[in-house]
């Protein structure tokens, strides 16, 4: 599974009326979607996240406002802003990710390729580092 963090542009369809981005599984998102959640209402100090996924997928979407997610995978890591609602973020599998700088109107929708399930979830850094390690990273 490739794990390096990946940037995905919708096509904005438009009019007078406004804007429209659309999410189709296996088209514009590279699975099927399974779950989608949204998060909100984080105080700007506050970060989530802080895991990685043993075989999930998701692709992150910052609807309203903006969000920094933290990356790490490999034995590279970088910070993607998402600020417009027609940017995602592609994870995969064992990626460490953590959402920072929530903008008070920030709302975050993740669309999953799977539903949630708890054995799937790294939430040890170190148990991460092990694993991702024993990737021969
Ligand atoms: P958590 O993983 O801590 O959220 P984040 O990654 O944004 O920091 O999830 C918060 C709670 O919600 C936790 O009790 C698990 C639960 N949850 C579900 O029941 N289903 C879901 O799809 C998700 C994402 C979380």
């Amino acid at each position: 599974m490739n794990t390096t963090p990946k940037i995905l542009q919708f096509d904005i369809m438009g009019d007078e009326r406004g804007w429209l981005c659309v999410a189709n599984g296996a088209k514009q998102i590279p699975f099927d979607i399974k779950r989608v959640y949204w998060i909100y209402g984080t105080e700007p100090g506050v970060a989530r996240g802080k895991h990685a996924h043993h075989k999930l997928s998701q692709v992150l979407v910052c609807v309203s406002g903006s969000v920094d997610i933290y990356c790490e995978w490999g034995d590279k890591s970088e910070t993607f802003t998402l600020s417009n609602a027609n940017t995602g973020l592609l994870l995969n599998g064992l990626c460490w990710h953590e959402m920072r700088n929530f903008s008070p109107d920030a709302v975050l929708l993740v669309m999953a390729s799977d539903y949630y399930d708890e054995s799937d979830y790294v939430r040890d850094y170190n148990e991460f580092k092990r694993l991702n390690n024993d990737k021969g990273c």
